[in-house]
């Protein structure tokens, strides 16, 4: 059996981007009869973004209604809370140990940090916490505390992952045995880097996101009619390759669908048309989830009681593994 395990950092609203890039493939793959599925809420995660404690718990209320709408079974699947897992900082700190300062100074969301401090005259590390610093080794602490095969995600995300392959390596050389399994992304290479509003990547941070749900069908329509386009006028041909128009249409359509919607571009169909025709491809999709959606968020308790119960399973991986490796690097009594 192959291991399964993701996760949504809890700030915010779920977008396209993270239905496309993570949601979808992880609830499909969890079907499959060889595949051990673990997914989670990365509220440590969000911690680094976030301090306001109702945010996070509305956000990690919403990623969670998320993923049971869009069909995860948790009877099938391992389905938690990171913060109820206390084997994850427990681990961040022993990778913490092995993890070389320079290998963080590498990691992409530091380095834009600081770089926008250099842009703009600050001190470099100004308004920069150690906890984003720390960001890829609680993320390999997520991924290692379970001895994950495969992760699925976005592309933005195939860094964290290769991070945690160099930390889990290092770990087992040290302690001269493979007590960690070395991680592999799982990417969907049409869908890995769905654009937002404004072309850019699709992203919490770039302000640029249509949510998946949160709004309603009428806010779906209006946020996929703000998506930027040229200013070719209806009748003149459109190039589909460059247009995120195109591109979301691709991440939601057949083959089929895909061809003569790019046929309908390059014949001149207008960009309100053709977003109209995006938006009700979106919609059969979404529509059926979004009743199911509007359900399970009415029901926090009920939602909480699944969490629980994961995080129940989920500890029956970790604590043993956990205390394996305890024993091993020579904590706690008897070791
Ligand atoms: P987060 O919360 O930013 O995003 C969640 C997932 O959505 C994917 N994604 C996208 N995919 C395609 N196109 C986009 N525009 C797009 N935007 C987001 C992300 O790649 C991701 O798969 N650090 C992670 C959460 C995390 C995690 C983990 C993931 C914490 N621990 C362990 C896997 C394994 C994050 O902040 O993702």
């Amino acid at each position: 059996q192959t291991r399964v395990l993701t996760g949504i950092t809890t700030t915010g609203t779920p977008h396209l981007g993270n239905y496309v890039g993570a949601i979808r493939p992880a609830v499909a793959a969890s079907r499959r009869a060889d595949v051990d599925a673990f997914y989670f809420m990365a509220d440590f995660h969000a911690l680094i973004k976030s301090d306001d404690p109702a945010r996070i718990a509305r956000s990690r209320l919403e990623i969670a209604a998320t993923w049971l709408a869009a069909g995860l079974d948790p009877q099938r699947v391992t389905f938690y809370r990171q913060s109820d897992i206390p084997e994850i900082p427990e681990l961040t700190w022993f990778l913490t140990c092995v993890t070389g300062k320079g290998l963080l100074n590498r990691a992409h969301a530091y380095k834009a940090a600081v770089d926008k401090n250099v842009e703009t005259g600050e001190d470099a590390d100004a308004g920069v916490t150690a906890g984003l610093y720390m960001y890829p080794v609680l993320m390999a602490a997520d991924i290692l505390a379970f001895n994950a095969n495969k992760v699925p995600v976005g592309r933005d995300q195939i860094q964290h992952i290769e991070m945690a392959r160099d930390i889990a390596q290092r770990f087992n050389h040290i302690y001269g045995r493979e007590f960690l399994v070395l991680p592999e992304a799982l990417i969907e290479e049409q869908v890995a880097t769905l654009p937002g509003l404004d072309g850019r990547k699709m992203s919490k941070s770039y302000d640029n996101t249509i949510p998946l749900f949160a709004g309603g069908q009428k806010h779906l329509r209006e946020t996929i009619m703000r998506i930027v386009t040229d200013s070719r006028l209806p009748g003149e041909p459109k190039d589909p390759d460059s247009s995120a128009v195109f591109t979301i249409f691709q991440a939601f359509a057949s083959e089929a669908e895909t061809a003569a919607f790019r046929k309908a571009l390059e014949d001149g169909i207008g960009w309100g048309e053709a977003k109209q025709l995006l938006f009700e491809r979106i919609e059969t999709d979404v529509a059926p989830m979004r009743e199911r959606y509007e359900a399970l968020i009415a029901k926090p308790a009920a939602i909480d009681e699944i969490l629980r119960e994961g995080a129940r399973k989920a500890r029956m991986i970790s604590a043993p593994h956990i205390a394996e490796l305890r024993h091993a690097i020579g904590m706690g009594s008897g070791a």
